[in-house]
């Protein structure tokens, strides 16, 4: 029996990378899926690829947010996996020392403020049946200080905290909507591009950045989507307000342990 049947789940930031992964994760376990994102062609070829609908959606956008209450006003499950480190475009600083407000901002509004709209959609959509699941894609980032990425460990560590109030507050109104935060560490998209570039040093780069990790690899989307998929399940019905960590290890010990 697979394991969506019959469940409407939308994904955000689902043209690429993890939320395509689980889009397809999502679908082969019977689901009807709804991707959307910001980038309206990779978005559409994803879809259409998979047989999925597209609903373009800049998740910072809060008349946007609207507008697809209107087009979709009940969902079962909702994915707020559309995310940026605020390197997209190169290096920028991040660090609390030299970041400028308005990127501070800019990774807030997407990661943050993107969640928040996200999350509240997804109670009004789902509290007539009084039922679902909320996912939210934080990050290992949420769960330690990163310097030179600060913005964006801020904006998951409060992702993981609002993942909390969204499951007690839907808890208190009688409601079985469940909201949970997945923090993967190093899983290799192309959100890593930018930081790793296309030269002939990157086997190298890759290599250093996972070698604190246990599991000495990045791990991959279809590891991140095989959790989403049992916190969008019937199996996941008693867990709400959790965080859940795929990181290969890496949060299990510290690099400054004693061997
Ligand atoms: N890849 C990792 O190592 C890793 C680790 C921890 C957490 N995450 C989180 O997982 C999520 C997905 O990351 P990924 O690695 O697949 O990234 P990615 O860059 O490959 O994909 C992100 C997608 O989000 C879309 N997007 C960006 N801004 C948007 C906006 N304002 N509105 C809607 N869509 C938008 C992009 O167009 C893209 O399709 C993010 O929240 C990220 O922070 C990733």
């Amino acid at each position: 029996m697979p394991r969506l049947t019959d469940k409407l789940c939308l994904i955000t930031g689902a043209a690429r990378g993890i939320g395509l992964a689980i889009a397809k994760a999502f679908q082969a376990e019977g689901a009807q899926v709804i991707l959307t994102d910001i980038d309206q062609a990779e978005g559409e070829a994803a879809a259409a690829a998979l047989g999925g609908r597209f609903i373009p959606l800049n998740v910072a956008d809060e008349a946007a947010w609207e507008a697809l209450a209107s087009q979709v006003p009940q969902v079962d499950v909702l994915v707020n996996n559309a995310g940026i480190t605020g390197f997209e475009q190169g290096y920028i600083a991040h660090d609390p020392e030299h970041a400028s407000l308005e990127e501070w901002r800019r990774v807030h509004a997407v990661n943050l403020d993107g969640t928040f709209l996200g999350c509240r959609y997804a109670i009004r959509a789902m509290k007539e049946k009084g039922a679902g699941s909320i996912i939210n894609i934080s990050s290992r980032s949420g769960l330690v200080g990163i310097p030179g990425a600060a913005g964006y460990a801020s904006s998951k560590a409060a992702i993981r905290n609002h993942t909390k109030s969204v499951a007690l507050y839907c808890a208190q109104q009688g409601w079985a909507i469940r909201c949970n935060s997945i923090h993967p560490a190093a899983i290799m998209t192309p959100m890593w591009d930018a930081m790793l570039g296309d030269g002939p040093d990157r086997p190298q780069r890759e290599a250093a950045m996972v070698a604190d990790t246990p599991l000495k690899r990045f791990g991959r989307v279809e590891e991140v989507a095989a959790l989403a998929l049992l916190l969008a399940s019937d199996e996941a019905t008693y867990i709400t307000g959790s965080e859940l960590d795929i990181d290969g290890g890496l949060l299990a010990g510290s690099a400054a342990s004693p061997g």
